[in-house]
């Protein structure tokens, strides 16, 4: 009998420096190339998040880690037994693209911090990545330790060292490394041991109103697609609680961006868009109800040219009736890193000043925010676009350093 497929149950991000191998190990783990997008394939990296859903499963009889597999057929031709549906997260690696890892860390239940052998470690993104999930509170990290095919035994052990000391102290202290070839395939049982031993599906609340999470929207009709045939604007996202149905109304929040004042003006607004589900799919699994844990791609009657170009990425979508705030100014209880951790100089960070203009991680929106008032260790900020959030939520703040945004800290928002 073949595989029951299930929609994926659980949110793995696969995070490290630029080049280390994370979408190449994506691709070991469920045979797909996450990185599509034309500007992706000419410069070989990834720019956007990429997300692919994978499979671990089990040959029962068989030791371990061998028995692990992503293969529906044991070696010995017999089934094997699908025991979890993943969805991994690929970040980009490049310093440019450091407020796109951290809105893909605020869906993450988990991580796999890729690290490359043939480099020294740590590489500044190494760190930077870790630092992330270290203050979004990301615990259940598996680390591999990719490339292991061009460095020899000697170069691995120094390695291995040099990893053990860059955790010491963080949040993944006790992840487990695992040597692995992302390239040609070697140790991949070993590592979906590791993921199955390390990251567990978290408890999921289905009583609560639902609350899904936007990272990305698009249009999926062809140019010139006749307009009785065209298909509504798709958004897609996580859940963090509750359920959605098809036929389910919504609410998108903050919503629409609008013009306010002619089609010259320079002043927006955001209204909320409330449509309804026509369709939930999981890649290419077409299901009835959208639950948290993976990637659901929702498709609702919005006309597509709402979500084109992910136009709605940040969005809170709900329930019309659960009412959850609007805001551009936010109170922000935060902490700030003595230095910067991601760029190759070592820079101390000045206190943060009053008009200085900050780049803040809240859910899946990246927003840029201008400090308005600062004490010790509460600023008062205001965002050039609003966001839909709520007080406890936590978010990341990053500073203008060396010509990039540079993770800097971190804070939890009070109201
Ligand atoms: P960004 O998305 O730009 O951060 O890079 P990435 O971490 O996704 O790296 P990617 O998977 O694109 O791989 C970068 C290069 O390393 C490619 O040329 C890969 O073929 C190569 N590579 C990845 N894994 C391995 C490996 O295990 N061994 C060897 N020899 N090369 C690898
Ligand atoms: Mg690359
Ligand atoms: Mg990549």
């Amino acid at each position: 009998m073949p595989w029951d497929i299930k929609p994926p149950e659980v949110n793995i991000g696969v995070v490290g420096h630029v080049d280390h191998g994370k979408t190449t190990l994506v691709q070991a783990l469920t045979g797909v190339w996450t990185a599509k997008h034309s500007m992706e394939l000419e410069r070989g990296m990834t720019i956007k998040l990429g997300y692919a859903d994978g499979n671990i499963a089990y040959c029962d009889g068989m030791p371990t880690p061998d028995a692990y597999t992503t293969k529906e057929q044991c070696p010995d031709g017999s089934e094997s037994r699908l025991i979890r549906r993943v969805s991994y997260v690929d970040a980009p690696g490049h310093e440019s693209y450091m407020t796109t890892m951290l809105s893909g860390a605020m869906i993450m239940d988990g991580a796999i911090l890729v690290i490359a052998a043939n480099e020294p470690c740590p590489q500044p993104q190494t760190v930077e990545h870790l630092m992330a999930l270290n203050i979004l509170g990301i615990r259940n990290i598996v680390i591999v330790q990719n490339k292991i095919d061009v460095v020899d035994k000697k170069r691995a052990l120094e390695n291995y060292n040099e990893i053990l000391k860059l955790v010491k102290g963080t949040v993944a202290e006790n992840a487990p490394v695992i040597p692995v070839s992302a390239l040609h395939n070697v140790n991949i049982d070993a590592l979906l041991q590791a993921i199955e031993e390390t990251i567990p599906t978290p408890e999921r609340d289905y009583s609560k109103p639902p609350l899904m999470y936007v990272v990305r929207s698009f249009d999926v009709n062809k140019p010139g697609t006749p307009y009785d045939k065209i298909e509504g604007g798709v958004i897609g996202g996580t859940l963090l609680q509750g359920k959605f149905r098809v036929g389910d109304e919504v609410t998108i929040l903050p919503g629409m961006r609008v013009q306010v004042g002619g089609a010259k003006s320079q002043t927006f607004k955001y209204e909320p868009v409330t449509t309804s589900i026509e369709e939930i799919r999981y890649g290419n699994l077409v299901v009835e109800e959208a639950k948290p844990g993976g990637l659901v791609a929702l498709q609702t009657k919005l006309d597509p040219s709402l979500t084109k170009g992910d136009q709605l990425v940040g969005s809170v979508v709900t329930r019309p009736g659960n009412e959850i705030p609007v805001v551009k100014t936010l109170e922000v209880r935060y902490q700030l890193f003595e230095r910067i951790v991601g760029a190759r100089e070592l820079v101390k960070l000045p206190p943060l000043q009053a008009n200085e203009k900050i780049a803040v991680a809240i859910g899946a929106a990246s927003r840029v925010a201008v400090v308005k008032s600062v004490r010790k260790d509460v600023m008062t900020i205001e965002l050039t676009d609003p966001v839909a959030t709520w007080s406890g939520s936590r978010i990341a703040i990053s500073r203008r350093v060396l010509a990039r945004w540079r993770l800097a800290g971190w804070g939890i928002i009070e109201g």
